[in-house]
């Protein structure tokens, strides 16, 4: 059985002015356990908003519209926020939010901020063995324990209070770990420390599965089994990671492909494809396919006909032309 499932999910923003945006548009795709997919896509195409809703965590103006999202069997969606927060976050899914090191309660000591997670999940815990857990988990992370337990937020560096915050978020063994550019505005060195421990953590079994989102496709080519390339709330490809990053099918990857490989070493004989205009208005209906302004490959019939998910070459591409 899948650990993870998400079926034909669609949400949207409600605008001040009562206009839905229909931000996510019909996303499917289920997990193993012990896998990693990696989620790519331009900014603004809703990765964040996606892995908001797996979370089964709205927060207006974000609403859900149809469809399901399934953890370990269960269904996460139509519960209220305190249900979801009690039994859903942190102790089956957890979250490592985009500028997740400026998160931490700057008035309170990393150990509280830690305990406040297990109290809140558990009952009846006894304060000793809470505070004995708490280093044990922190010295199988390889933080210095006794510093940065002690310290307050404005103490530690950028890099040290993101890796607190990924201690914590898995403080309770979820099942799974959803990581939404956990390295973005971070320096590079930082960004390395961060990734290195969340690797160590993946090596350690302190959870299996993750959803790994990030600009950087180099890095997903490391850390993921399968990479699900997103545009303008759709899925348009998703397949092995070596299928979407050496053999895209669908145009929009390979145009994001080519952009984004052509800067790395072994690469530079590949010509970079900057990827002309702009995504749709989501505010607007759209007939048709989504990436037809901007595809090199566009046909009459692309403008009409809206494109489903088909397999081709063993991988799911929403393009009725790709081969
Ligand atoms: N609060 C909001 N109200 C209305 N629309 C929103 C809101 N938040 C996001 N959106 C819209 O939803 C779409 C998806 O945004 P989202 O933040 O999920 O993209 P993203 O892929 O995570 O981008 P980035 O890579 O920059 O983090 C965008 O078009 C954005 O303008
Ligand atoms: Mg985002």
């Amino acid at each position: 059985m899948p650990i993870f499932e998400v079926d034909n999910l669609h949400l949207h923003y409600l605008t001040r002015f009562g206009a839905k945006i229909p931000a996510v548009a019909g996303v499917t795709f289920s997990m193993e356990k012990g896998e990693v997919l990696g989620i790519a896509g331009e900014s603004g195409c809703g990765k964040s908003t996606l892995v908001n809703g797996c979370m089964g965590l709205f927060i207006p103006p974000l609403w859900p519209t149809s469809g399901n999202v399934r953890v370990d069997g269960e269904s996460i969606m139509g519960r209220s926020p305190k249900d979801v927060r009690k039994n859903i976050l942190g102790r089956k899914v957890a979250m490592i939010p985009q500028g997740a090191f400026n998160s931490l309660n700057p008035t309170r000591k990393i150990k509280d901020q830690a305990a406040d997670m297990i109290v809140s999940h558990e009952s009846n815990v006894d304060k000793k063995a809470l505070y004995e857990r708490l280093r044990q988990r922190f010295d199988l992370i390889g933080m210095e324990t006794e510093k940065v337990l002690g310290a307050y937020p404005i103490q530690l560096t950028a890099g040290t209070r993101q890796r607190c915050v990924i201690g914590i978020s898995t403080l309770l063994d979820p099942k799974m770990v959803i990581a939404d550019e956990p390295t973005s505005a971070l320096d590079v060195t930082t960004q390395k420390a961060v990734i290195r421990m969340i690797f160590d953590l993946l090596d350690k079994q302190i959870f299996s599965t993750m959803i790994f989102i990030t600009h950087e496709l180099p890095l997903l080519r490391h850390v993921a089994n399968r990479i699900a390339v997103m545009y303008a709330g759709e899925f348009v490809e998703l397949g092995t990671t070596d299928q979407v990053i050496f053999d895209p099918r669908h145009p929009y990857t390979k145009a994001l492909m080519g952009a984004m490989l052509s800067a790395e070493p072994g690469q530079r004989q590949r010509k970079p494809v900057a990827i002309e205009g702009a995504p749709p208005n989501l505010a607007y209906p759209i007939s048709g396919c989504r990436f037809a302004e901007r595809c090199p490959q566009v046909r009459p019939e692309c403008r009409v006909n809206k494109q489903e998910i088909r397999i081709v070459a063993d991988r799911q591409v929403r393009c009725d032309y790709a081969e």
